[in-house]
């Protein structure tokens, strides 16, 4: 039956993880997915998790969530990225469901754009998440690129960017991430989101914002969301996918959310045709996940340990961003690395060519993505010195 199966491409990103694991060296670096790690490279659960887990002991009992997940968890995610004193989520203007993390949050919106605007299609920033153009491949939504980063500066091709929004025909789906842009750690300023804003609102475009990262750009998950506040000013009706991934340290728990602000009658039906798109899928969220999100988001002294302990991994990472820099530039390398302390969010986008990263992977036993992407969370004050040296080996001239 199935003797014409290939065998299917490695991920870009997680194909690395598993050469990683099997690689033999001691001195191996895995700066490849975005997972956070401490200053030892361990894998972290947050005290705010672990504290909700003893809350939730003996507590649960293993019935099915409604099929758009817990409602608890999804009112607390909403105050997270829309705020506290959101008119449109007071006003029930928003159809939210719990999804898979912020790929489920993301699959759930694509498939239901192609039900019900099945001509439409999707712009998506170049470069971004490699999963991007997967889930919107298997959505069967065409998909056009805008221009986002600029090689030489290594930092917004703002004019491009704004020009590729105002050539897209009036009314069209734009990708965006709302912080901590993924893999380029290249953010607009504030300024420039609201040219952005304004240009989508001329062009009548939908903004769909993925935010993966609330917290990890600048230590403040409510500062993180000004993206989409900003076009909540502007009235803009937006979607929106939502995480707890990184910023909880949630990742295999799958826990996140999707929201798309409509009329309080449509939201209505739209939350119930999200939930019918769920319901062949996976039909119901997980619950374990979404109990710990809700139980952190509505305890004040959690939140509070939470805030602290975002706080806490993004400052490692600046702190591992300047190390690294100063390392490669200790080493007289005339290249400039000013990018590693300008790029925020858990990357870098390196600069470095596919060449120079296998070379790096086949000689020092260091794993990143091709395209250059190195995760800032990966990165130890036991191996931002041999990273460094590694670097300044495969680009010196
Ligand atoms: C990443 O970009 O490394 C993460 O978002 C993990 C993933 O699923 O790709």
């Amino acid at each position: 039956w199935w003797s014409h199966v290939e065998p299917a491409a490695k991920d870009p990103i997680l194909g690395v993880t598993e050469a990683f694991l099997a690689d033999r060296s001691p001195h191996k670096v895995n700066v490849g997915v975005g997972a956070y790690r401490d200053d030892d490279g361990k894998p972290v659960v947050l005290d705010c998790v672990r504290k909700a887990e003893g809350k939730i002991a003996g507590n649960l009992d293993m019935e099915y969530l409604p099929m758009g997940g817990s409602i608890k968890m999804v009112e607390e995610s909403l105050k997270l990225a829309y705020g506290k004193e959101s008119e449109l989520t007071k006003d029930k203007r928003v159809a939210a469901v719990q999804a898979l993390s912020g790929t489920g949050a993301c699959r759930l919106f694509a498939d239901f754009q192609k039900r019900f605007l099945p001509d439409s299609q999707i712009y998506i920033p170049i470069p971004t998440w490699a999963n991007h153009h997967n889930i919107w491949r298997d959505a069967h939504v065409p998909q056009r690129t805008f221009h986002y980063y600029h090689p030489e500066t290594r930092g917004l091709d703002f004019a491009a960017m704004m020009d590729d929004i105002k050539n897209a025909p009036n009314g069209s789906f734009f990708l965006l991430h709302a912080c901590a842009h993924n893999p380029t750690g290249v953010d607009p300023s504030e300024e420039q989101w609201r040219e952005i804003s304004y240009q989508f609102k001329v062009k009548n475009h939908f903004a769909f914002f993925d935010m993966a990262y609330q917290g990890f750009a600048s230590g403040d998950p409510e500062n993180d969301a000004k993206a989409i506040r900003i076009f909540l000013e502007d009235g803009h009706m937006i979607g929106c996918a939502q995480s707890f991934a990184k910023n909880m340290g949630l990742y295999g728990q799958r826990v996140g959310c999707l929201s798309v602000c409509e009329s309080e009658m449509q939201a209505v039906a739209v939350k119930s045709q999200l939930q019918q798109i769920a319901r062949p899928m996976y039909s119901n969220p997980p619950v374990h996940g979404a109990l710990i999100v809700s139980i952190i988001l509505s305890d004040p002294e959690l939140k509070s340990l939470w805030l602290k302990e975002v706080k806490g991994m993004a400052d490692r990472i600046i702190g591992m961003r300047t190390a690294l820099r100063k390392n490669i530039e200790k080493l007289g390398s005339n290249l400039s690395w000013e990018h590693i302390t300008n790029q925020i969010g858990m990357f870098c986008y390196s600069g470095l060519t596919p060449e120079q990263v296998d070379h790096l992977r086949n000689e020092f036993h260091i794993y990143m993505t091709r395209n250059g992407r190195i995760s800032m969370a990966g990165v130890t004050t036991g191996n931002v010195g041999y990273l460094a040296n590694a670097i300044h080996e495969v680009t010196k001239s």
